[in-house]
């Protein structure tokens, strides 16, 4: 008898803080995390780096099945390459919502989430991990902002790092993606009737891990 760990889902459009708040959530519990979205941006990546086109579903689909990928304390490893810098990019965030419309994509990557599932437990970011990936998830967020929050939130971090950035740019961006995420047909973000809605227009990082912390121990 396979004992299923407990999953909490995060889901949520771009920038909306699933990553800082899932793994300070996943430290709390001493809990594995998936960032999902990594996925399918090493995917992006991947493709890009073979030439490949973000709409060529079938060539992707057989990226996607031989890539090996690997994390280690956050860091991403693509065929043994260390690409995080490669796949937090602007570019790659808009290939990985490009690449992830297509449904033979996202069954290549279904079984490599679900593996992340082990002992003690999992957090997992993206758009589908309460819908799809984990529909049995212990605990299910819907973790949003407002879109121009998102997108100063996303400008401040850019310049932080001394990057230049457009607030405007950004914010366009962000609306194109929200976009592509919410209205494909498979997989598309949506706010679950049995998600907890965490908004963080108003609230900060601390807060939104509290909550959900506070919510997960309910559950048990
Ligand atoms: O979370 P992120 O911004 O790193 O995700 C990048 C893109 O990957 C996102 O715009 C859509 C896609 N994605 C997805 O389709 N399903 C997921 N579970 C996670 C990400």
């Amino acid at each position: 008898e396979q004992t299923l760990w407990p999953v909490i889902a995060i889901d949520g459009p771009s920038a909306s803080g699933k990553g800082s708040v899932a793994e300070r959530v996943a430290q709390a519990f001493g809990f594995h995390y998936l960032d999902s979205g990594a996925l399918y941006r090493l995917l992006a990546y991947a493709a890009h780096t073979r030439s490949v086109a973000w709409n060529d579903a079938s060539k992707l689909a057989q990226i996607a099945a031989v890539m090996e990928i690997r994390f280690e304390n956050g860091e991403a490893f693509l065929d043994g390459e260390h690409v995080s810098a490669h796949i937090r990019s602007e570019q790659m965030g808009k290939g990985a919502s490009e690449v992830a419309v297509h449904p033979e994509v996202r069954t290549a990557l279904l079984q490599t989430q679900r593996n992340f599932r082990q002992a003690p437990g999992l957090v997992g970011d993206g758009r589908d991990i309460g819908s799809v990936i984990f529909p049995d998830a212990a605990l299910k967020v819907f973790l949003t902002a407002a879109v121009e929050t998102r997108a100063q939130r996303r400008y401040d971090q850019l310049i932080n790092r001394g990057e230049t950035a457009s607030y405007e740019t950004i914010l366009q961006d962000l609306k194109q993606r929200d976009l592509r995420d919410t209205q494909r047909s498979s997989a598309p973000l949506v706010q679950l009737p049995d998600a907890m809605l965490v908004d963080t227009t108003k609230m900060n990082i601390t807060q939104a891990v509290d909550m959900i912390i506070a919510a997960f121990k309910k559950t048990a």
